[in-house]
């Protein structure tokens, strides 16, 4: 969920992994204790191992180096536990708090109808799916939950996906080599960005939802393939993708349209069946639909949709699909019922707004920064990395939980508080994060 930085510079390619680090702030990878478990000193060498051939840079030390560097900027990461949650309420270290940062925009990760169908699942055939999709590990539950997918987003077929990171690279490696070209939102997530280096594609980048700059890097690749790839709804701004412009300039250049709807399926579109849907769009104007089954469905996973042409070389080719284990089957029979129910209660979709709509107004009121954002993601963004921590550590304190957004997650001089919305939450837990916000030293 980061932002890019210049990836590509005269030829040469810096990978970006080694610009980026996890995905959701917070969330991500567990970062080193550095002081805790220093990095070891190696043995001693041999006299006939002290040739030049070990004069090479150890890797663990230039990996402690960048963490300490991480460290002095005050930018490192720390993923905190959870002792319990209680629909929007977690306590961690003995403290309980309003959470106003996960990604259960419909609040059904807790859902006991999901948890129910879970274990009738988990009773019936076990935990892990033991083997990959194309081997044996593909069951019933998981062709059901493709078919359901299928169905909700008006697609031909499905393919699931152990994560939308998978699925992300899957479809990119699938689709592009070294000859085609990628064109790509500056904004997009690091999935997708990441993605389409691994695939060996060239990537083009263009400026945040600038239709014409998107264009003109399609023009720029004139004669190679193209996948234009956009997040529907932006992860850490919670803005819409023109997709409909996007759509017409693919049309134009011949290019394919990819969308990863991971924070519009289930918010956006008739009963939650996406961005895609709500722009008014159909499988032709946009081939390509990923989504995560791990934010607005509560659940785990993710899935591809798309052409039955599509799907198939997929199956055949993309290799985060072929070869890695399917899905435990209980999940997928969670994620189904999950499914039924973000499709069948639109009053989820509506207390959702509503909750929207109220926080806009009441941080408008405050004179808050919001963002041009109508989705449940609404960042307030206070600039440098330690007013962002500071405040998020202030409103901690009066038991609110609002992670800060951080660079590398976003540009340096645009940290943030990125509130997140639940249909879960009352109209008194957006107050009393209003009032929160309002005692915050400006
Ligand atoms: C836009 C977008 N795509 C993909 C992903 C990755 O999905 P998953 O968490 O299922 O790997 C995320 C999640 O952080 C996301 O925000």
């Amino acid at each position: 969920m980061q932002y890019p930085f210049s990836v590509r510079k005269k030829g040469r390619e810096t990978p970006p992994f080694l610009l980026r680090a996890a995905p959701d702030e917070g969330s991500g990878t567990r970062a080193i204790d550095h002081a805790a478990s220093p990095v070891p000193s190696p043995l001693p060498l041999s006299r006939g191992e002290r040739g030049s051939k070990l004069m090479r840079p150890n890797l663990l030390q230039s990996l402690a180096a960048r963490v300490a560097e991480r460290e002095r900027a005050g930018l490192m990461r720390r993923a905190r536990t959870v002792d319990a949650t209680r629909g929007v309420r977690v306590t961690i270290g003995g403290h309980e708090l309003l959470n106003f940062c996960s990604n259960d925009y419909l609040g059904l990760a807790q859902d006991a109808r999901i948890v129910k169908a879970l274990q009738h699942a988990a009773d019936k055939c076990g935990v892990g799916s033991s083997a990959a999709h194309l081997v044996c590990g593909h069951r019933r539950e998981h062709t059901r939950l493709e078919e359901a997918l299928c169905e909700w987003t008006g697609r031909d077929a499905a393919l699931l996906f152990s994560s939308g990171w998978l699925a992300n690279l899957g479809v990119m490696q699938a689709l592009l080599d070294r000859d085609g070209a990628c064109v790509q939102d500056k904004w997009n997530h690091a999935s997708l960005l990441d993605a389409a280096q691994l695939a060996g594609a060239m990537l083009k980048r263009y400026p945040h939802n600038d239709v014409d700059g998107a264009a003109r890097q399609l023009e720029g690749t004139e004669g190679k393939p193209a996948l234009l790839a956009t997040d529907g709804v932006f992860s850490m701004d919670g803005d819409v993708a023109p997709l409909r412009e996007l759509a017409n300039v693919c049309r134009r250049e011949g290019a394919t349209l990819m969308v990863d709807d991971a924070h519009g399926l289930g918010v956006l579109g008739t009963h939650g069946a996406g961005s895609i849907n709500d722009a008014g769009l159909s499988e032709t104007d946009t081939p390509v639909l990923t989504a995560t089954l791990g934010k607005a469905l509560g659940c785990s996973g993710a899935f591809v949709a798309g052409s039955h042409a599509l799907i198939e070389g997929l199956t055949q080719f993309a290799r985060t699909f072929v070869y890695t284990t399917a899905m435990p089957p209980a999940l997928a029979a969670a994620a189904h019922e999950a499914v039924r129910i973000a499709r069948a209660e639109d009053w989820r979709r509506g207390k959702l707004l509503a909750l929207i709509t109220r926080f806009r107004n009441g941080a408008a009121q405050l004179g808050l920064p919001l963002a041009d954002s109508r989705t449940a993601i609404q960042p307030i963004v206070l600039g440098g990395a330690g007013p962002a921590v500071a405040a998020s550590r202030t409103l901690e304190a009066e038991g609110v939980l609002v992670t800060a957004i951080r660079p590398p997650t976003v540009p340096h001089g645009k940290a943030r508080l990125r509130v997140a919305l639940s249909a879960a939450h009352e109209e008194a837990d957006v107050d009393r994060l209003l009032d929160a916000l309002a005692r915050l030293p400006r």
